[in-house]
């Protein structure tokens, strides 16, 4: 039966895994299948035709493998692709920016958001576009960060300079911002360097995408009626070792099931 297909959950790496944790959470009985594209990472500089490409590689794989609903768990390819995966394919697509808009506007009391994320996501306006329909009057500021991910992928604690390079960043927004949004799904592996450099609120999309999830299946009748624990695995298109490092490390449990893909 269709409702105990798989979810599909992507990311250009291991960032997608701070929103497959929010799934596991709500959804702990759903089979997922997660593709960390890190062969292909960063996306944040590519060119919105290479971005697409990947995703529409990405979504190919997915539709072989009884996918009954994708999250785009990647703020860029979102960005990026959301619309294009949408006219494409018909099983249900979540991306992460418009449930990112939302917390934020709900979060911030004087509606001056600064975003976090990726030079293409901020070059996009995704977020000021997306806030937009939720707020009319709010001030978004987009400061694009190209360092963040490729530290994070490779142990953002192992780098000496990320406070510094936090800071920098930070600084770039006007006082006034009450609420920063992590707009790149790499960015909450990083949260305590970044809590300790803004003391508002922090939005991190991951748990409002969980819910859309969980609310599109429940809307469409695809949610898994199994009682017990769904499977979950892995795929990446780069070094295993180092997703894995990453990815266990914030996840909290060891992957049991995390194969490469040769291209
Ligand atoms: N995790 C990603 C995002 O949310 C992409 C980072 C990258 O590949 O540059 O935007």
């Amino acid at each position: 039966m269709k409702k105990n297909y798989n979810i599909g959950v992507f990311d250009s790496g291991v960032g997608g895994t701070t929103v497959l944790k929010r799934i596991i959470e709500l959804l702990p009985n759903e089979n997922i299948i997660y593709y960390g594209d890190n062969g292909n990472a960063p996306y944040g500089e590519k060119t919105i035709k290479e971005i697409q490409g990947f995703c529409l590689d990405i979504m190919d794989f997915f539709m072989m493998n009884n996918c009954k609903a994708v999250v785009i768990a990647c703020n860029t390819a979102t960005a990026a692709s959301l619309e294009l995966i949408k006219e494409k394919y018909t099983v249900p697509v979540i991306g992460v920016i418009s449930p990112g808009a939302k917390s934020a506007v709900e979060a911030s009391t004087n509606k001056c958001i600064g975003v976090l994320s990726t030079p293409f996501t901020a070059a996009s306006n995704a977020y000021a576009d997306e806030i937009a329909k939720y707020s009319k009057t709010a001030k978004v500021y987009q400061e694009g960060c190209p360092e963040l991910c490729p530290m994070i992928e490779a142990g953002w604690e192992t780098f000496e300079d990320r406070e510094t390079i936090i800071k920098n960043h930070i600084s770039k927004f006007p006082r006034n911002v009450d609420t920063v949004v992590l707009g790149c799904t790499h960015y909450p592996i990083a949260r305590k360097d970044i809590a300790r450099n803004f003391c508002g609120n922090i939005v991190d999309p991951a748990r409002e995408t969980s819910v859309a999830l969980y609310n599109t299946l429940k809307n469409s009748n695809l949610l898994s009626d199994s009682d017990t624990k769904g499977k979950i695995d892995f795929f990446v298109s780069g070094d295993k070792d180092k997703f894995r490092k990453v990815a266990e490390q914030f996840l909290g449990f060891e992957i049991k099931t995390l194969y490469r893909i040769e291209k």
